[in-house]
């Protein structure tokens, strides 16, 4: 209960209902409960029904109708390679969901490489269509978990950091709804915090989207 409220709001206009299948995948959901997806991570830790690396899954191919990638490609050493993993695994027809960082800070888990825009997400989908792109969290986002950051950095003892994260949590959560307007701007991906894209894969003899 004293936790504050997460400092974003997750952008209204995001597409979520693509459809489900009978197998579909949740990548990097250490720790999570995901009913009806098989949950796999680096670590075998709760929630997790296999511990493997995306850059190399121990599935057969065309698998799965949905994929979750949510907050993962950072942390891994070869976006590419994980990619090319995800294409082979997706079902024909089936819709892969990428969520990268943009405006974020460092996080390990267990290791940070680097950030994307749309366009570098988009450099990695190969053959796959892209059927949604946008920012799931936005510049408010950005700025607040910056300054939350920021604060924190200034104060040497935890317990004076763990009272300035609750202070301040409480204090500059109401401000995260202005990214519902700010959203909607056509140059929120200049400071935007998280981005997405919706992939599908084409269906045998479907024309190939242009990579
Ligand atoms: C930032 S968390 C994402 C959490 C979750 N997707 C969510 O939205 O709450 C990143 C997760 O990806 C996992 N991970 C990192 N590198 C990975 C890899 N190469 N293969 C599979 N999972 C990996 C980490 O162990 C961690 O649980």
């Amino acid at each position: 209960m004293l936790q504050p409220p997460a400092p974003f709001v997750m952008n209204p206009a995001e597409p979520k209902n693509w459809p489900l299948g009978r197998w579909n995948l949740y990548v990097g959901g250490a720790g999570r409960s995901v009913p009806g997806y098989v949950n796999i991570d680096l670590f075998a830790m709760p929630g997790v029904d296999v511990a493997a690396d995306v850059e190399r899954l121990p599935f057969p191919s065309d698998l799965f109708q949905r994929i979750e990638c949510d907050a993962v490609l950072e942390h891994v050493r070869n976006p590419r390679q994980a990619m090319c993993e995800l294409r082979r695994v997706l079902a024909p027809g089936g819709y892969l969901h990428l969520v990268t960082p943009f405006c974020h800070p460092f996080h390990a888990y267990p290791a940070d490489f680097r950030r994307f825009t749309i366009d570098g997400l988009k450099e990695l989908a190969g053959g796959l269509e892209v059927v949604a792109e946008g920012w799931r969290t936005g510049p408010t986002a950005t700025i607040l978990v910056f300054l939350l950051e920021y604060v924190k950095l200034l104060l040497p003892f935890r317990i004076w950091r763990a009272a300035a994260h609750f202070v301040c949590g409480w204090l500059l959560f109401p401000l995260r709804y202005l990214d519902l307007l700010l959203l909607r701007s056509a140059t929120a991906h200049r400071i935007g915090n998280h981005c997405y894209l919706w992939l599908r894969k084409p269906l045998p003899g479907e024309q190939p989207a242009e990579p």
